[in-house]
């Protein structure tokens, strides 16, 4: 429920705008108060009068119009909110985000505010896959932005696609889990997740298996208790949860300097499966087959970005939680990982042959904590998310 939530929503100018009439009526069927701002272009899509009179609020359009800056001016209307989300919000509206600009009522607002910022993308196909908006998706997401959908279908310009606006009750489910009043609530909480790719030439890769869905379940559950949640995730088959901020990296290298970047955090858990090596003579170009005979590769090893964590004499995490992937004696071997990475906790599962784990839907985990160990029966990853979510939630909210 979102009762006495606040929410400034910048209509952008999109043919979705339509759709942010019935995001309107969703956030107030919860309890929410919506306070909308049209841009220029916004105005040609919904009118000023449609937004208020489903709002029940006075909607906002200009920068310099005195009046309002007499009643509430541009600073105070962006700290005002518990959240500002920006729906539709075109291409040139987060080009604008992640420029920096402030030339309109919108990107002023986007660029005052003390408040968390959601937005809902909403554009032509080729306009959302193109390196300028896939930039600034990055840029934006690195900055906190809380990202939702596109979606993929047939668009209004007749193609075909991501680009679609997400559907209001998605957006109104992310806003749900941004504004969380949860056990975790005002905890951020840094989560990895998914494989490593290291590159051997411009095309080629050494990978592993991982799909990332533990570590997407993980940051969902923290997410539903009301975690701010940044999930710095390689290239995962399982797709993020919508409503945490999402940071894509591709090697070890880049998922270490990612973590450290996105510290301080009150907990981080290490859900990725790190390549332990890189290729050290990756080439500029791709290697060709030629009279040289096969490549050797030399390997060099990779930082451990747990221990590098753990170790942190300031600014470290209160709770560190590794993971832990054994084939045998599994408590002895997560208990001897757990001291010497430096980290609280490790969860350990049993990944030999035959428990299906790796790739499956189901974990069998046991808990390593200077306590002892605790073996969780079988459940879902999805469960195992959940029960891992409370205890971290019970362990913040100690002492
Ligand atoms: N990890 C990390 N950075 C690395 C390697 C691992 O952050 N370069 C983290 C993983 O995310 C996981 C834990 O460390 O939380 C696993 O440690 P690791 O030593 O890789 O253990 P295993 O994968 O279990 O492998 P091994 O038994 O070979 O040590």
């Amino acid at each position: 429920m979102l009762a006495g939530k606040r929410i400034l929503l910048i209509i952008g100018g999109g043919i979705a705008a339509f759709k942010s009439l019935d995001l309107i009526r969703r956030l107030r069927e919860r309890g929410a108060t919506v306070v909308p701002v049209l841009t220029k272009a916004g105005q040609e899509f919904v009118t000023p009068l449609s937004a208020s009179a489903l709002a029940a609020e006075k909607v906002y359009t200009d920068l310099f119009n005195l009046t309002d800056e007499a009643e509430m001016g541009h600073i105070e209307l962006s700290r005002d909110a518990d959240l500002v989300v920006v729906a539709p919000a075109t291409a040139d509206l987060m080009a604008k985000m992640a420029g920096g600009h402030a030339n309109d009522l919108a990107s002023t607002i986007l660029m005052a505010t003390d408040k968390r910022v959601l937005i809902a993308p909403a554009m032509n196909v080729r306009m959302w896959d193109h390196a300028a908006t896939q930039r600034n998706a990055t840029t934006l997401q690195q900055d906190g932005v809380i990202i939702v959908g596109p979606n993929e279908g047939d668009m209004a310009c007749g193609e075909y696609g991501p680009g679609r606006m997400a559907e209001p009750l998605e957006i109104v489910a992310a806003i749900e889990a941004a504004l969380n009043d949860g056990p975790l609530k005002d905890k951020r909480i840094v989560v990895t997740s998914g494989p490593t790719h290291e590159p051997i030439d411009p095309v080629r890769y050494i990978a592993n298996r991982s799909s990332g869905a533990q570590g997407s379940a993980i940051a969902r559950a923290l997410s539903a208790l009301g975690a701010e949640v940044v999930f710095v995730t390689g290239p995962a088959e399982a797709r993020p949860p919508d409503g945490v901020s999402v940071v894509p990296v591709q090697t070890a290298q880049e998922m270490h300097d990612a973590v450290h970047k996105n510290l301080p955090a009150d907990a981080a858990v290490f859900a990725a499966a790190v390549a332990d090596w890189r290729v050290e003579n990756s080439a500029e170009q791709k290697i060709k087959k030629g009279p040289d005979g096969t490549p050797s590769l030399k390997f060099t090893e990779n930082p451990d970005i747990l221990a590098s964590v753990a170790g942190l004499e300031v600014g470290r995490p209160r709770l560190v939680v590794g993971f832990a992937a054994e084939t045998t004696n599994v408590t002895e071997h997560a208990t001897a990982k757990r001291l010497r990475k430096g980290c609280d906790w490790i969860v350990a599962n049993d990944v030999s042959p035959g428990t299906g784990i790796m790739g499956g839907s189901e974990n069998a985990v046991t808990m390593i904590t200077d306590q002892g160990a605790d073996a969780w029966p079988r459940m879902t990853k999805d469960e195992v998310a959940r029960k891992l979510a409370h205890q971290i939630a019970e362990a913040l909210n100690d002492a």
